[in-house]
């Protein structure tokens, strides 16, 4: 099975990558997913959507590069991990900008969050739900909530709560492996 796990913030001096690598490591460490990473600020999607809906385009034939790009990213995986802070007790633009860009390619996606922020996101995650529901998302509410985030990791760059946090990663790809291969039979 695929995973493609997002790191979604794009802040100067961000907490999201090393969040992100941890993740990666614990899906690694599992076995199940092979993973496929996309950092959005090294995909710099553009702010400003094309004329064309994207509920329109069929097949992923969008009329830009950096669409279809980035929905090959999409297409190619069984499900996605959004990895997501908490900005003013929402999600933040840039994951809203990405899941703009595209329609079709969320439609059944299995999908599960790493949060994290003062608290584990509840605010970003319980707000996304809305977009994922009309995304046609397939979310499932095992998920990672990593809490007073700037001292989660150690000075080595260790997760204080690893054992804790890894619990909860592997649940929620327990719930996205059963999604994954229900949806495979
Ligand atoms: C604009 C802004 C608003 C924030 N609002 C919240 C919030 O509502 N809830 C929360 O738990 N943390 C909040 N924080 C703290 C962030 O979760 C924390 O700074 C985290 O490291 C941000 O992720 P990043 O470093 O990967 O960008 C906020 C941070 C920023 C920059």
């Amino acid at each position: 099975m695929k995973l493609l796990v997002v790191t979604t913030s794009v802040r100067e001096g961000r907490s999201g990558k090393k969040v992100s690598d941890w993740f990666v490591g614990e899906v690694e460490k599992d076995g199940r997913f092979e993973v496929d990473n996309v950092d959005l600020k090294e995909l710099n999607l553009s702010y400003e959507l094309p004329e064309k809906l994207a509920g329109s385009v069929q097949n992923s034939e969008y009329d830009n590069e950096e669409d279809v790009k980035w929905a090959k990213h999409v297409n190619k995986t069984d499900a996605v991990v959004f990895v997501m802070p908490e900005y003013n007790h929402g999600y933040p633009a840039s994951i809203k900008n990405a899941v703009d860009h595209l329609y079709h390619e969320w439609n059944g996606k299995p999908v599960s969050f790493v949060g994290y922020g003062s608290a584990g996101a509840p605010y970003a995650i319980g707000s996304f739900a809305d977009v994922a529901y009309w995304t046609k998302m397939d979310i499932v509410n095992a998920h990672v909530g990593i809490s007073e985030i700037w001292a989660a990791f150690d000075e080595d760059g260790k997760l204080r709560h690893q054992d804790y946090h890894a619990y909860e990663a592997k649940t929620m790809l327990d719930s996205l492996t059963h999604k994954v291969e229900a949806k495979k039979n």
